[in-house]
């Protein structure tokens, strides 16, 4: 089947390239983004290939399939930018990679901890200048720290794996109760004794609109003052102007974010060259308590193998007429709010 592969970074070609080795579909790479104006690259594709920063809204979806596309197989496990209603009501089959490596993205949260903390970053720079003092790198021991997780599904389980493994005691807070992290000995609590208690607190709830904003100026009055909060879930979980007044009020201790509300116009580009207009972006980076990665907590060869491969099968089984269910999306099998990367 010919599949326009949007978006598509020289990174990940050879991952979709072994995935669809057997399968032999015509793998048509774009560096483009999915937009209304680029739609039209795929007539006469069946399958369209998309990933997190594609514009999938109804206008698009519609220009689509009138370009005979079917079939909409997202690089991702996340559908938000996806207007699923609209897909079903047209008939075109979304398909995604509902989970490929919590460690990934587990690991990458912890990554942003351990660097918050003994300030690996700051350090680097210093030795390379050989300014091998010491002040301003001091950090705290892990263990015996509250560590908060929200939600505890695959990768906040994981995470509170390492934390337990730290020696940390770990609080956490999700509708749904994961046995697992009960087996461990990670203590659910309400909210706000999360918020008291936590000396880290490390998201990984998807963004719904329940959770939109969750981290609001209440929640991040309501936290320890020097609180180390890190996002490696969503942009919109947080309030991005409300951690900005707050990191400027000292009611924040540091931050590590992977995501960001508006990153739709900056990650996943080299804009080295150019002048950044989001001034709340440009904001957050003057903190020197803050550090961001570009979204590349999925980044690792197993991640990028799992969902090269699933995004290949889930074209073939569309194809065949055999699709998984567990890998569509569809207002009829799960809920549109639901949304991850
Ligand atoms: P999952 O579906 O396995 O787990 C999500 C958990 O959040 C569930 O246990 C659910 O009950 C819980 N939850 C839902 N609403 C909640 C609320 N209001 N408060 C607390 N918990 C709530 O999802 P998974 O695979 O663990 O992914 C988690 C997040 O990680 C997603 O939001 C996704 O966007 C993000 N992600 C980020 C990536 C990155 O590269 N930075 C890559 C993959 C996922």
């Amino acid at each position: 089947m010919k599949i326009a592969v949007y978006s598509s970074k020289p990174y990940e070609k050879p991952f979709l390239d072994t995935a669809n080795a057997d399968a032999r579909h015509e793998l048509v790479y774009l560096d483009t983004a999915l937009t209304s104006a680029t739609a039209d690259l795929a007539r006469g594709c069946p399958a369209v290939s998309i990933f997190v920063g594609d514009d999938a809204s109804a206008p698009v979806l519609r220009a689509l399939h009138a370009g005979g596309t079917r079939a909409l197989a997202l690089r991702s496990a996340g559908f938000n930018h996806v207007d699923i209603a609209e897909a079903d009501r047209i008939g075109l089959t979304v398909l995604r990679v509902p989970a490929y490596s919590p460690h990934a993205v587990a690991e990458h949260a912890v990554g942003l901890m351990l660097t918050l903390n003994r300030k690996f970053h700051r350090a680097f720079n210093r030795v390379r200048e050989q300014n091998f003092a010491l002040g301003g790198l001091m950090g705290f021991d892990m263990h015996g720290k509250t560590a908060g997780v929200i939600g505890t599904g695959k990768i906040g389980e994981v995470v509170c794996r390492i934390l337990t493994g730290f020696g940390c005691r770990v609080l956490a807070s999700d509708p749904v109760k994961n046995p697992v992290c009960v087996s461990m000995g990670v203590e659910y609590v309400a909210l706000a004794d999360l918020y008291a208690q936590s000396d880290i607190i490390t998201l990984h709830c998807p963004l719904s609109p329940e959770t939109k904003h969750l981290i609001n100026t209440a929640a991040l009055a309501a936290m320890k003052p020097d609180v180390m909060l890190i996002n490696t879930s969503r942009g919109a979980i947080i309030d991005t102007r409300a951690l900005i007044a707050a990191l400027k009020r000292g009611r924040v201790g540091c931050v590590g974010l992977d995501v960001y509300e508006e990153e739709g116009d900056l990650f996943f580009k080299d804009l080295s060259a150019e002048v950044v207009q989001d001034d709340v972006f440009v904001r957050l980076l003057g903190f020197p308590s803050v550090l961001v990665t570009a979204h590349q907590g999925f980044f690792t060869n197993e991640a990028c193998t799992a969902i090269a491969q699933t995004t290949i099968t889930n074209v073939s089984d569309f194809e065949r007429g055999s699709i998984n269910d567990a890998n569509r999306v569809s207002t009829r099998l799960i809920a549109p709010a639901a949304s991850t990367l």
